[in-house]
C-alpha cells in the first residue's frame, strides 16, 4: 500500500509547530517532527498516531548544529521516507541590541531562523521536483514587514529575507512548471510559547486582545495559501491591515510609529 503524504515540521515541540502537525495528521498526512525537546516530540507523536492514525517519525535536532539539516534528512532516508511538504517554523527572538548580544548568539540565531530553512529547501526540492509534487511553508513574521526596530535587530531582516526567498522559490518552480508550491506565512501576535522563550511575555500580553490570534486560524492560513499557491500569506484581518499599513504610509512615519511601538515590545536588554 502506497504510504500516505509526508510533511516535515521544524519547531514540532510546541506553538505553530505542534498545530501544524495537528492539521497534517487530521488531513491524513503521516508527519515528521523535529525540534530539540524528545520528550514534547514523542508525547506529540504518540497522540497524533492515536487521534488520526498517521505515521509519525520523531526526529531531534538542534537547527543551531551545522550538521542537523543532513542529520534530519538522513533518518528520513533511513526510515524510507520522502518529504511531501516542509513546514520551516522552529524560530524564536533574540532580545537585546545588536551591540549588547554576543556574535556567538547572533551566528546561532541567523543559523536556526535563515540558513537551516534555506538548506533544507535546497536540499528538498530536487526531490519534490523528481517527483513532480511539493508543498513548502516558511514561517516568517509581520516583522518581515514592519521597518527595524531598536532591539531583536536581526529578527526583522532574517523575516524579512525569508519572505523574499520564498517569493523567488515559488517564481522559480512555477517557471520550470513544476507542482510545487512556496508560500511565506507572515503572522502577527500569536498565542504560543514565543514571548516566554524571548522574555517578552509581560510586555506581550499589555498589548491589546485584538492584535492577538490563536495558533489554530494562523496555520490553516498558512496550510490552506501553499495548496492555493499563495507565495505570501498575513493571517487575520488586524494582521492584513497593519501588513497594508506598512505598504502605504510614507517610511519616515512607519519608522516613526516603530520606534514608539518598539518600546511596548521588545525588550533592548540581554538580562
Ligand atoms: N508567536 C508569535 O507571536 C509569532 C509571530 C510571528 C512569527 N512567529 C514565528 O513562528 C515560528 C514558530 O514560533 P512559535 O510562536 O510557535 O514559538 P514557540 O511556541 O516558542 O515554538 C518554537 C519552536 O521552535 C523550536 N526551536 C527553537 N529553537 C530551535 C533550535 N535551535 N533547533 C530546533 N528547534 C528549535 C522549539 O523547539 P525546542 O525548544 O524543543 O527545540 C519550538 O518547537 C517562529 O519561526 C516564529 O519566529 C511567531
Amino acid at each position: 500500500m502506497k504510504p500516505n503524504k509526508l510533511s516535515l515540521i521544524t519547531g514540532a515541540s510546541a506553538g505553530l509547530g505542534a498545530e501544524f502537525a495537528h492539521q497534517y495528521a487530521q488531513k491524513g498526512w503521516d508527519v515528521a517532527l523535529t525540534a530539540r525537546r524528545a520528550d514534547r516530540l514523542d508525547k506529540l507523536a504518540r497522540e497524533l498516531e492515536e487521534k488520526y492514525q498517521v505515521a509519525t517519525l520523531v526526529i531531534t535536532q538542534d537547527l543551531a548544529h551545522e550538521a542537523s539539516v543532513d542529520v534530519i534528512l538522513a533518518e528520513l532516508r533511513e526510515a524510507g521516507r520522502h518529504v511531501d511538504a516542509l513546514v520551516n517554523n522552529a524560530g524564536y527572538g533574540l532580545p537585546g541590541t545588536f551591540f549588547n548580544t554576543s556574535w556567538e548568539d547572533q551566528a546561532q540565531f541567523i543559523r536556526v531562523l535563515y540558513t537551516a530553512p534555506v538548506e533544507l529547501v535546497h536540499k528538498l526540492l530536487p526531490g519534490m521536483a523528481e517527483r513532480g509534487f511539493g508543498r513548502i511553508i516558511n514561517v516568517a513574521s509581520l516583522a518581515g514587514y514592519t521597518p527595524g526596530s531598536n532591539g531583536h535587530t536581526l529578527y526583522a531582516s532574517v523575516k524579512a529575507g525569508i519572505i523574499k526567498f520564498s517569493e523567488s522559490i515559488h517564481a522559480e518552480a512555477q517557471a520550470a512548471g513544476h507542482d510545487i508550491h512556496c508560500t511565506a506565512l507572515c503572522p502577527g501576535f500569536t498565542w504560543t510559547e514565543f514571548h516566554d522563550v524571548n522574555g517578552t511575555r509581560k510586555m506581550a500580553s499589555e498589548s491589546p486582545k485584538w492584535m492577538w490570534m490563536e495558533a489554530g486560524p494562523v496555520v490553516e492560513a498558512g496550510i490552506d495559501g501553499v495548496t492555493r499557491g499563495r507565495p505570501v500569506v498575513v493571517p487575520g484581518a488586524v494582521n492584513k491591515g497593519v501588513a497594508m499599513l506598512t505598504r502605504i504610509l510614507p517610511e519616515p512615519l512607519g519608522r516613526e510609529i516603530m520606534k514608539q511601538q518598539s518600546k511596548r515590545f521588545r525588550k533592548t536588554e540581554t538580562d
